[in-house]
């Protein structure tokens, strides 16, 4: 690693809508931890926006806007965080700054810094997502998030009930915004304390839904007046985007059933053995597939054939009306990964190969509720290789770049490991990234939660 300090910041906890939904337990300092009285709460008040006063429980990611550290959740409120000593330094409100109530833990980055996000805003006219765009560098030590801006509002199919996203996904010109049919009902969420409903009665998969893949072109923000369809779809985590020839590559984890996200309650997390296993095998895989959208549909564009000819692809994409396109996916794995349980928590080489073709991903496998192997995926081939101990709980898998590498995978993965046995305490897993052989731990004589999201900080 040179002369560069190694690093790894993590959040600890559970999903992101979950993180919304229950207000769990962190590890840095915000209002939740000082006082046991913050509740998830949306309320209805006269303005023409629909607040959320949520809690500011910023446990889902660690991201960076204007070369600053946040902790984020999905909510409006972020912590700005001292890299050095994880003190969080000030709180920030997306409201603040632009008619959001919210913003994903997922933003995008651009090579000079530009970020891209997601938040929702509500307003009588129906649900809005709208596109965020923050600019890449500071005016002022003290700026935060001065200068962002709204770069187009996509209206929600159905008014009143937006799709739930965790992330989205961008390639070099374009955002893609993916309308799942994991639906929020906001009368129900809102009324929820009065009813005494869970938040989670508000949310349900309607699988009679398609999929809607929204394009928005960000250098004008315009939205691309053809939307692609696709059989309903659950996805949390974009691994990479980028066009190729007139086509958009798009490819994520996704599973076939959007339902299991009502079975991390705190009921299910609380068993053990068998009872927790009928947990997990009541759940759907998730597994990586890439969707292939052409860019242009004109009145040239033929109806009911498959549009792509990318070589080698599988996808399918066939005009079936003036501005609707119905695609399929192609798997990007064999067979052999079915036997891990599927992929989530995806990594690429971000800093090279965001938006830009690329032959690897990392991830892990899922033969239980939390993941219990690490994997790298060869796109040439779809060949994998795995690194698994029995008893081990190994965390998203972060790649860093070697400070002289130049090939994508010439680097090393971090993972923070977590066992339930006593006799053996966390510690961070360092695997070279070509060969996923380990390469050394740095062992933590205490307990970390298992974590989701990460990031490495070079200056550190
Ligand atoms: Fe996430």
């Amino acid at each position: 690693m040179g002369q560069e300090s190694l690093r790894l910041v993590t959040r600890g906890s559970t999903t992101g809508l979950m993180a919304w939904l229950s207000c769990t337990s962190l590890m840095i300092a915000t209002n939740l931890t000082k006082s046991t009285t913050a509740l998830c709460r949306i309320s209805l008040t006269d303005h023409s926006s629909f607040p959320l006063e949520p809690s500011d429980n910023a446990n889902v990611s660690f991201v960076r806007y204007k070369g600053d550290f946040y902790v984020s959740t999905e909510t409006n409120v972020m912590h700005k965080v001292d890299p050095e000593t994880l003190e969080t330094t000030k709180k920030v409100n997306w409201s603040d700054f632009i008619a959001v109530n919210g913003a994903t833990a997922h933003p995008h980055t651009e090579p000079d810094g530009t970020t891209f996000n997601m938040g929702n805003s509500y307003s009588r006219k129906g649900a809005y997502y709208n596109i965020i765009r923050v600019p890449p560098s500071k005016n002022a030590e003290e700026e935060t998030l001065e200068g962002t801006t709204i770069l187009c509002s996509i209206p929600s199919m159905e008014k009143t009930k937006p799709s739930y996203y965790h992330s989205f996904a961008m390639s070099e010109n374009y955002v893609v915004f993916i309308e799942q049919p994991i639906k929020m009902d906001l009368l129900k969420i809102a009324t929820c304390k009065l009813t005494r409903k869970s938040i989670k009665d508000g949310i349900s998969w309607d699988p009679k839904l398609n999929t809607i893949f929204h394009v928005i072109h960000k250098p004008t923000g315009k939205v691309s007046s053809t939307k692609y369809l696709a059989k309903p779809l659950s996805t949390f985590h974009q691994i990479n985007a980028y066009e190729e020839d007139g086509f958009l590559i798009i490819d994520m984890c996704a599973s076939d059933d959007g339902q299991a996200i009502a079975n991390y309650n705190i009921q299910n997390l609380r068993k053990s053995g068998e009872a927790l296993d009928e947990v997990y095998n009541t759940l759907c895989r998730v597994f990586p597939r890439r969707f292939v959208l052409p860019l242009t549909v004109d009145s040239h564009t033929p109806y009911n054939q498959n549009l792509i000819n990318l070589p080698n692809s599988t996808a399918t994409s066939i005009r079936i009306d003036e501005n609707k396109v119905l695609c399929t996916h192609e798997d990007l794995h064999g067979e052999d990964l079915l036997h891990y349980g599927g992929l989530e928590f995806p990594q690429i080489n971000y800093g090279k190969f965001n938006t830009h073709p690329y032959q690897f991903f990392y991830g892990c496998g899922f033969r239980h509720l939390v993941g219990d192997s690490l994997i790298k995926m060869d796109l040439h081939g779809k060949i994998m290789k795995v690194w698994e101990q029995p008893g081990l709980y190994p965390s998203e898998p972060i790649f860093v770049p070697a400070p002289d590498a130049t090939e994508e995978d010439g680097g090393v993965i971090l993972s923070v490991v977590v066992t339930p046995n006593a006799d053996k305490s966390t510690f961070l897993l360092v695997l070279d990234a070509k060969t996923f052989k380990e390469l050394g731990r740095a062992v933590v004589p205490v307990n970390i939660p298992y974590g989701f999201h990460g990031t490495f900080n070079n200056t550190a």
